[in-house]
């Protein structure tokens, strides 16, 4: 998931060896998937503005200092990308452990859903265990489970504000934000102790399809576990594929 690419001029990098010719305006991150190369990421999606929060997707550009996100960088003539060296993912590995020092989750192993996405990375990097004490998100943990059709629960948000601009530019309802800074910052529907079903939400589900963590999760699968199949819904209310629209 990537950044649109904007531009008819046509640029030609490196990555990982590989030439890659992309129009410019193209994120690093797009480039490298449009060649084969799998960038991790947790805050970019293909539907959404980038971010660059989640660092994740660092990666090594030959010339230029530290580690840049890919997601939010443009690729440029000549420019030689990595995205796979040591460094690289002892860097992930670091971050995916932070997050998960947060977040309840029993075990590291992903329950092949693919729905958690930081699972599902936790794995592919190999990591094993997190050293961290779990953090003040795991303390304090209310879910809000006020909506009819998801809950919320705040323990497993890694704050990467995927739901918010699922809702802010898929849905253009503006009913979530994220408040606070840094550490202290959080997911919120409204203010002060507004929950979900206070909010200008209309449960269109945009934002628990964006979750990458299972902080927003449908009632059914937290009842009853993943579904055996999907239902695609078109209902213009609902993206969350209830029984009402799926005949
Ligand atoms: Fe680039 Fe999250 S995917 S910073």
């Amino acid at each position: 998931g990537t950044p649109k690419r904007t531009s008819d001029t046509q640029i030609t990098l490196e990555i990982d060896g590989q030439s890659v010719t992309v129009p410019e305006g193209t994120s690093v991150m797009r480039a490298a998937m449009e060649s084969g190369i799998d960038v991790p990421k947790l805050c970019a999606s293909d539907m959404l503005e980038p971010f660059g929060s989640c660092r994740l997707c660092l990666v090594e550009i030959e010339g230029r200092k530290g580690y840049p996100a890919s997601c939010t960088t443009e690729v440029s003539e000549g420019m030689q990308v990595s995205t796979q060296t040591d460094k690289l993912n002892q860097l992930r590995r670091g971050v995916v452990e932070l997050y998960l020092s947060d977040h309840p989750g029993e075990s590291l192993t992903p329950d092949g859903n693919g729905d958690d996405e930081l699972l599902e990375l936790a794995d592919k990097l190999d990591l094993t265990e997190v050293r961290y004490n779990k953090g003040r998100n795991h303390q304090m943990a209310a879910v809000d489970d006020s909506n009819p059709y998801f809950d919320f629960d705040a323990s497993r948000c890694i704050v990467c504000s995927r739901c918010v601009r699922a809702c802010n530019e898929v849905q253009g309802t503006f009913a979530l934000t994220v408040d606070g800074r840094g550490f202290a910052s959080m997911i919120s529907a409204g203010t002060d102790d507004d929950t979900f079903l206070d909010s200008e939400c209309v449960s269109c589900g945009a934002c628990v399809q964006a979750c990458p963590t299972e902080a927003l999760i449908e009632k059914d699968v937290v009842e009853k576990g993943m579904p055996e199949r999907s239902v695609t819904t078109t209902c213009a209310y609902c993206g969350v594929g209830c029984s009402f629209n799926a005949e």
